[in-house]
């Protein structure tokens, strides 16, 4: 054996909710291999062998080193002898031949782009790449009949697949807040999903909100969502109810992992010129006529805002609050993607997916721990409780099927500790 190659690891636990898994770690290019695979694994709706390359992924990305021979590997869980075959020949050739194929497929790409559309899902995509369309232009052309999240996917669609920043987050967060104080003053907001793993950009932003008074909790979601669309924020919003309450079949149940909260998939209409501005002015910017043409700078103002709502908003000497210097990146991005639309300049807003859920007070862990991520995570954690502790875990509750209890918690610190798991903060949880 080479000297000085082996890992100084004497042993890895095999679930990713046993493991510290931070965003960033050493061993990106063979991750990076692994995702591809399991990408075109759950495209081609093959749900075992996406979940076989993620927890392979998973493993490399909780290791302390980098792995530079594959005889470090050895005795490790997790991977498969597919998983070890890439794995080998990226260290040795640097690339895996199978990862470059699928890259390269004609059918991975229509896939990706097919399923980059919002509300469009590995099946859909699959019947209409067998139709021949292969791009969101093919599909607009097509004269497809599509559902509304579909038509707001494909207006939005260049968009919707920029990377939303963490300031661009953490402006949604300020308006989202501001509905639900509004609607129900006492209530609480929590940031979720990735971000709340200390991710730096995301797809979405997703929000988990509750009121300390159990039941206040209720509606709350049709309130906040008819604030947020009275101000002009929302381009689009879907909304389903909480059927937790209507069932009869109890929390937690084992056959069905779906949630039952009331959530809302939306589409947010974000300045990218002031956020704070924003917030003041939803509802004028939306009225406002023309509201796709705007001047091209990001120090010129909006002609349609009033002037004595943000006194420091129009001075041109005024100097820019770092944030917006970052969001106005986007807004460049945004007029480059949209050069065949009507704008003459960056426009000031931006399309933004966000995820909005209601949870009532005493499952409020539950759905913390739940809607926290990342996917594989959540997928260990209930792995771990059905195949270790025979307890059910949800985002609603933890069942003890021995002793035939459901486990209360009211902080993920108490739940980690029911499973019998070392706590593992969200930033070590993007496995
Ligand atoms: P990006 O948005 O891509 O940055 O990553 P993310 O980890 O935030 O992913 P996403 O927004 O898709 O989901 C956030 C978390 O919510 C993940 O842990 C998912 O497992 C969870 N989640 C998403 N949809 C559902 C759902 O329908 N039910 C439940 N229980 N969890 C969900
Ligand atoms: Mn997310
Ligand atoms: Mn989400």
């Amino acid at each position: 054996e080479k000297p000085g190659l082996e890992l100084t690891v004497v042993s890895v636990p095999s679930y990713a909710c046993q493991r510290h898994t931070p965003l960033l770690h050493h061993n990106t290019i063979l991750t990076d291999a692994l995702s591809i695979l399991a990408e075109n694994a759950e495209l081609s709706e093959n749900e075992g062998r996406g979940v076989a390359f993620r927890r392979a992924a998973a493993l490399l990305k909780s290791l302390p080193q980098e792995v530079r021979g594959a005889e470090q590997l050895r005795g490790l869980p997790c991977l498969g002898e597919h998983s070890l075959r890439v794995i080998k020949e990226v260290l040795e050739d640097g690339v895996s031949h199978e990862v470059e194929t699928t890259t390269h497929s004609e059918q991975f790409k229509a896939m990706k782009a097919l399923t980059g559309i919002f509300g469009v899902g590995a099946k859909t995509a699959d019947r209409w790449f067998r139709e021949g369309i292969h791009t969101p232009s093919n599909l607009q052309r097509s004269g497809h009949t599509l559902n509304r999240a579909q038509r707001a996917g494909l207006k939005y669609y260049d968009e919707l697949n920029l990377p939303v920043t963490k300031p661009e987050a953490v402006a949604i967060g300020q308006i989202v807040e501001r509905a639900v104080h509004a609607v129900l003053p006492g209530a609480e907001m929590t940031l979720i999903g990735g971000f709340r793993r200390g991710k730096q950009t995301g797809h979405d932003v997703d929000f988990l909100i509750t009121h300390p008074d159990e039941g206040r909790e209720e509606g709350l979601m049709p309130k906040v969502v008819s604030w947020l669309e009275a101000q002009g924020f929302l381009l689009y919003q879907k909304t389903t109810g909480n059927s937790y309450l209507e069932s009869k079949e109890g929390p937690a149940r084992p056959a069905s992992n779906m949630d039952r909260f009331e959530r809302c998939f939306s589409i947010f209409r974000l300045s990218t010129d002031n956020e704070g501005r924003e917030i003041q002015t939803g509802r004028e910017i939306q009225t406002g006529e023309g509201p796709q043409t705007y001047s091209p700078t990001l120090t010129n103002t909006d002609p349609h805002t009033h002037s004595d709502t943000h006194p420091h908003s129009k001075t041109d000497s005024h100097p820019l609050p770092q944030t917006l210097v970052v969001v106005g990146d986007h807004a460049q991005k945004v007029s480059w993607v949209l050069g065949n639309s009507q704008c003459s300049g960056p426009r000031s807003w931006r399309a933004v997916r966000v995820d909005l859920v209601v949870s009532p007070y005493s499952q409020f862990a539950f759905a913390l721990l739940g809607w926290t991520g990342s996917k594989l995570f959540e997928r260990e954690l209930r792995r771990w409780a059905i195949h270790e502790k025979a307890m059910t875990l949800s985002s609603h509750a933890l069942y003890d099927r021995k002793r035939m209890q459901y486990l209360r918690a009211s902080s993920e610190e108490e739940i980690f500790a029911h499973l019998g798991l070392e706590y593992i903060p969200p930033c070590d949880r993007n496995a």
